[in-house]
């Protein structure tokens, strides 16, 4: 790790602990709270249960790989499922995430103490002369307004070496992925290890283009009862072309997600300037 940045300093405000659910419109803040699916430390402790086999990180490591990054950061990184995946491998990995009960999951993780841990968001990332950032199961949607987003991409851009590159995914809008979620009424339940029997129940989904927001109540053994709400942003390629061209890099390629063809864009993105 580059020597001007100590392990897991706290980047955030104190607020951040608390969970809040982000509303359905468009906020007018630059950084939004993390919704309580990450912030939450019950739900963010069933988060790798609920995710079930991730797949999807295989083709971020293969990138990773055709790109020679050694030095990468985990922007988003959640409970830390790719970032101790390439810890293990020998990569320095930086993992960054404002929600505090995910980095709790995170740290408790074999090989969690071979990575470094930032309590904090994308748009404070300091320069850290890293090959690559990785942004994975779509946290690129998280940043509703367009200020959040380049906002997040300048943070990225400052972190890595010239040269260096931004790989991450997004949701294509044309796949429609918000009436597959509103088909799902159904209830689900989890065992959770260390959790015990959680009972999700999906609450509705609201489609208001380019957001999309939606409701989940979970129900623990314990009787206890913890609510989510999440909004997304959907954008098109044209429009992650251009916020990255604004950011400063060139779009190297888009690929398809192998895991779910034709539903995502995943992008791979050099910075030029
Ligand atoms: C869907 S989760 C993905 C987690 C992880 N990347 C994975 O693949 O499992 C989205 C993550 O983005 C994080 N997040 C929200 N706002 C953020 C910000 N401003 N900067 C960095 N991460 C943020 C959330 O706390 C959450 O952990």
């Amino acid at each position: 790790m580059p020597p001007d940045v100590a392990p897991a300093p706290d980047l955030s405000p104190a607020a951040r602990d608390t969970p809040t659910a982000p509303t359905a419109t468009a906020p007018d803040a630059l950084t939004t709270e993390p919704d309580a699916l990450y912030a939450d430390p019950l739900l963010a402790a069933c988060y790798d249960t609920f995710d079930g086999e991730r797949d999807d990180l295989d083709h971020y490591e293969t990138i990773l790989e055709e790109l020679g990054a050694r030095t990468v950061i985990d922007v988003g990184c959640g409970t830390g499922a790719l970032a101790v995946r390439l810890a293990r491998r020998g990569l320095e990995v930086t993992g960054i995430d404002p929600a505090r009960a995910s980095l709790d999951v995170a740290h408790d993780k074999p090989y969690a103490e071979a990575a470094s841990w930032v309590h904090g968001t994308a748009e404070e990332l300091p320069a850290l002369g890293a090959d690559a950032a990785v942004m994975t199961g779509n946290v690129a949607q998280v940043f509703l307004t367009d200020e959040a987003w380049s906002a997040t991409l300048r943070g990225i851009h400052r972190a890595l070496r010239p040269g260096g590159h931004v790989v991450f995914e997004s949701r294509r809008p044309q796949a429609r992925a918000w009436e597959q979620w509103a088909a799902e009424t159904a209830e689900q339940s989890w065992v959770v290890p260390g959790v015990g029997r959680v009972v999700g129940l999906p609450k509705g989904v609201r489609v208001e283009l380019p957001l999309v927001t939606f409701s989940d109540e979970f129900t623990f053994e314990s009787g206890e009862v913890v609510s989510s709400t999440s909004t997304l942003r959907f954008r098109d390629e044209a429009e992650l072309r251009s916020s990255l061209l604004d950011a400063g890099f060139e779009v190297a390629a888009v690929r398809d997600a192998p895991d779910r063809p034709g539903r995502e864009f995943v992008i791979i993105a050099r910075k030029t300037s």
